[in-house]
């Protein structure tokens, strides 16, 4: 601010810096600050207060921001004061006062504080249609010093100063609802709620929590359905990047071009329908942790573009010259044995290598005894709000069902089951009707009407169970090729019991 008169700067001047300045601020108080410095500068007033309308209605009127009042003043003023800003809220047009001790609008008061003013502007801080408030500015040394003339410089500042502070508190409930969902986030996904007391469930949370803060490649192997997202969350959302993004990224069955552009990003017109430049999001995950979730069935292609990544830290977007550094942890997760994938070929050994720097093994739920029990309360729990459905829990029978049932589809299955017997059950105890289990495949290789098919693939699928899915061991237990279960596997699926 320059003291130098003569060369005062013109209204547009004043009123342009003004903007810059007060769109630049985010913290409220800070704005409301310059507000008035800039107001009271424009007309040359001594003193000023703002009065916002609070957000969710109108009589109530609450000084936000003062300059150069006596706490005591302030007060007493604004008391007196309050019909006369209140008009000017209502009717939305500026009151210039010259004589403000005579004015009726302050009433026959007897005020010292009021005596002392010479001069009063009021403006509206009009937004659209919606009045939000009001800037007070006086004079106590110059008889009529305000005038007319000042008024357009004012209103100018008014309307740009009631942008400015709508910005400001949008930007602050944005932020503090920002906070708030973190925070849920963070609950949400904490190890809390993944439930399961279980050995094989104990050490798994074993290894987790060790894994946590460091940044070392994790990768998590179980069937389809065990929890590995909420593990790879957990790890996330416990760790030292929870405040920055959390990417997952379904590796299967996207055709690798896409793939490529998805995870690198890609350059304007580096192909057909490339309209802009992409983030890939390797780069949306900086700092964080990318989930790349069925890391088993990237193409060799794309395995060896990941593994570039892995080793130097860089990316490129496709179709671009520039390398680009990226920090991102790399939580991967498969449903098939990746050893046994690199066993037949079908994935790189050194890629195994990078993304198993820890391991952790999701067991299938029928491993996982009591567990069952305790998922199923659980997620009772969660679907029977609040006792509203009047459920109480399960009978006998339902629950030796679900014990002994074998659960292909493992947590996932048993989460939908209780969410439909919940739905579906009418009395205070869920049964084993209303579980709805679908009847297991025909488990007896001996039960009459078997066919040899059956037979081999229950025999099969039972020998991988009791090896934990090892394919090596199992070949060699059944007596078969690695190769001949490759093959039948890929014939028969992966969720077949
Ligand atoms: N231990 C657990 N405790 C609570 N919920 C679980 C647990 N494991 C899995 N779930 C739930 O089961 C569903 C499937 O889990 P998810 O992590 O997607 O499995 P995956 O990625 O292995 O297929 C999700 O709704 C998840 O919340
Ligand atoms: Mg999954």
């Amino acid at each position: 601010m320059t003291k130098a008169k003569e060369s005062a700067p013109s209204s547009l001047q004043t009123l342009s810096s003004i903007a810059a300045t007060i769109n630049s601020l985010e913290d409220p108080d800070r704005l409301l600050e310059r507000i008035l410095e800039s107001a009271m500068q424009a007309i040359d007033a001594e003193r000023g207060f703002i009065l916002l309308v609070s957000p969710n209605g109108l009589p109530d009127l609450e000084v936000k921001g003062y300059l150069n009042f006596k706490e005591a003043e302030l007060g007493e003023l604004e008391r007196i004061s309050r019909s006369a800003v209140t008009e000017v809220i209502r009717s939305g047009e500026p009151l210039l006062l010259y004589e403000a001790q005579k004015d009726d609008r302050f009433g026959s008061t007897n005020s010292v504080v009021v005596e002392q003013i010479q001069s009063i502007a009021c403006v509206p801080l009009t937004l659209k249609s919606r009045r939000i408030g009001a800037i007070y500015l006086d004079s106590i040394s110059q008889r009529g010093r305000f005038t007319r003339d000042s008024l357009p410089l004012l209103t100018a500042i008014a309307n740009q100063s009631a942008v400015a502070i709508e910005n400001a508190r949008l930007y602050q409930s944005i932020r503090e609802e920002n906070r708030r969902l973190r925070g849920e986030i963070q609950r949400i996904h904490g190890f809390n709620e993944i439930i399961g007391r279980s050995r094989p469930m104990r050490e798994v949370f074993e290894t987790t929590s060790r894994v946590i803060d460091s940044d070392a490649s994790v990768l998590i192997q179980g069937e389809s359905g065990t929890g590995k997202e909420l593990v790879a969350r957990a790890i996330h959302y416990n760790g030292h990047r929870k405040d920055k993004p959390f990417v997952a990224v379904f590796c299967g069955s996207l055709p690798d071009e896409l793939l490529e552009s998805e995870l690198f990003g890609h350059r304007k017109g580096a192909f057909t329908g490339a309209v802009s430049d992409k983030k890939g999001l390797f780069e949306v995950a900086n700092h964080g942790t990318i989930f790349l979730d069925e890391v088993g069935d990237l193409s060799p292609r794309m395995q060896t573009s990941l593994l570039r990544v892995l080793q130097e830290g860089e990316i490129r977007r496709v179709g671009d010259t520039d390398i680009r550094r990226v920090d991102v942890r790399i939580v991967s997760a498969t449903n098939k044995s990746l050893e046994d994938l690199t066993g037949s070929g079908d994935f790189r050994e050194d890629l195994y290598y990078r993304l198993n720097t820890i391991d952790i093994v999701l067991p299938p739920l029928r491993r996982r005894g009591s567990d069952i029990d305790l998922l199923a309360h659980h997620f009772l729990d969660q679907f029977a709000v609040d006792g509203r459905s009047g459920i109480r829990g399960f009978d006998e029978p339902a629950l030796d069902a679900m014990r002994s049932y074998p659960w292909p589809g493992n947590v996932r299955e048993l989460e939908n089951v209780i969410e439909r017997a919940v739905v579906m059950c009418g009395r205070e105890l869920i049964g084993v009707d209303d579980l709805r289990l679908r009847p297991p495949e025909k488990q007896d290789p001996f039960e009459p009407g078997t066919t040899l098919k059956d037979m081999e693939r229950i025999v099969t699928f039972r020998t991988l169970d009791e090896l934990d899915g090892n394919i090596s061991e199992a070949a060699k237990s059944l007596g078969v090729s690695r190769r001949w279960l490759h093959y039948k596997l890929k014939e028969w699926g992966p969720d077949s019991p």
